[in-house]
């Protein structure tokens, strides 16, 4: 790694290609004029495979949190009796976000690490008929588990088929394979900082037919995050209100190279950097907070050992260039995470977890020189020749 420049290596924002970062500085053009409908047309024609959907994708100025505030404005009125399926702290977060506006919120909460069991999810759905909306996260941040949402989409589909499904995507989707039609989801958010490649500043939101239908029913009030508007003027290759443009020529920019590269390869490279980092913490001795069956392909998160004064070590690691991640809420000083997501190569790996080898070893952890870059690197071997 450059010595200017740090290995970011937090799960978002992520690091900015060099594309990416001088569409950022590009000039402005007119946000209402026909260069601008041809490069919205192209983002949302080249993110819809990722959502796996060919319905509308609504591009908001805005973060992940006023993504998923859009979505709840949008599918839900007061009063609305609506499931939280929650594996960790962003799936509160919505389960807050929805109770602020007045719906009647039930959490399934999961414990932190583990991931909503679908035989669970049917059980409750079955014993508690009547959700306007259930909602899922796709990839918990805060805990390093994915979600296996399509056996949890099929089941609340089978057993609560008027529920919409509404999916918190934000670090998953365009990492990870996601069918939004095929699983019959309603809407799904993610964000501009996350897979994409660019600067935080744009949510993205695939909204399905059936949850534009119901949209028209909701009675919260809203302006700026309604959707229908996006509809709208998405016809005439325009956003509703003037857009974070600088993000979107990064967003446009991000999607030119996931195209050069291809989405089977993209997925690939995530499973193979996940594999290293997961390998490679686990041989220096660190244990992995998720559980095994269900680790992320875009972040991963340990414990911190007993004893290891966390803030020390992290300073530490960030004197030698490397940038990870705290826990988050109750997780705070009890986990780090290391996002390996975006623009994420192998070598940015083998790079942390060298870094992470020389400060445990500085800090008189029980490490072995060389171990936990040997494991990471025999990890993304196996994988690159299973596949
Ligand atoms: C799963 C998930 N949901 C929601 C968010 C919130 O997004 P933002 O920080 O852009 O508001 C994040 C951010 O890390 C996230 O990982």
């Amino acid at each position: 790694m450059s010595r200017f420049e740090a290995n970011l290596r937090i799960p978002g924002p992520t690091p900015l290609p060099p594309s990416v970062r001088e569409a950022g500085g590009r000039q402005m053009t007119n946000h209402r004029g026909p260069e601008f409908a041809v490069t919205l047309r192209r983002i949302v024609a080249r993110m819809q495979p990722y959502f796996g959907t060919t319905g509308d994708v609504a591009i908001l100025t805005c973060v992940g949190t006023g993504g998923l505030e859009a979505t709840v404005v949008n599918t839900i009125s007061p009063g609305d009796r609506v499931l939280a399926v929650t594996i960790g702290l962003f799936g509160d977060r919505v389960a807050q976000i929805a109770s602020v506006y007045g719906a009647d919120v039930t959490r399934l909460a999961s414990e932190w690490g583990r991931v909503a069991d679908p035989d669970d999810l049917r059980a409750h759905l079955e014993a508690n008929p009547g959700y306007r909306a259930v909602f899922l996260t796709h990839n918990e941040t805060s805990t390093g588990a994915i979600n296996p949402i399509a056996e949890q989409a099929a089941v609340i589909r089978a057993v609560a088929p008027d529920a919409l499904i509404i999916v918190d995507g934000v670090s998953g989707v365009g990492a990870v394979p996601f069918e939004m039609d095929r699983w019959g989801i309603d809407v799904v958010v993610t964000a501009s900082q996350k897979a994409w490649m660019a600067a935080p500043g744009l949510a993205m939101i695939a909204v399905s037919e059936r949850a534009w239908l119901a949209m028209d029913e909701v009675t919260t009030p809203r302006f700026y995050f309604d959707l229908r508007p996006h509809r709208e003027s998405q016809v005439h290759g325009m956003t509703a209100w003037t857009p974070a443009l600088a993000v979107v020529y990064q967003v446009d920019a991000g999607l030119e190279l996931m195209a050069a590269e291809g989405a089977e390869a993209i997925f690939a490279r995530h499973e193979v950097c996940a594999a290293a980092t997961r390998a490679g913490l686990r041989a220096l001795g660190f244990d992995l907070f998720a559980d095994p069956a269900h680790f992320s392909p875009t972040v991963t998160a340990a414990r911190v050992p007993d004893g290891l004064d966390w803030p020390s070590f992290r300073a530490a690691m960030e004197a030698g260039g490397v940038v990870l991640a705290d826990g988050l809420g109750p997780l705070a000083g009890k986990v780090f995470r290391i996002g390996h997501l975006g623009s994420v190569t192998l070598g940015e790996i083998l790079d942390a977890i060298s870094v992470i080898e020389e400060v445990a070893i500085q800090f008189g952890l029980p490490v072995q020189a060389g171990a936990g870059v040997a494991a990471a690197q025999a990890a993304a071997l196996d994988l690159r020749r299973g596949r």
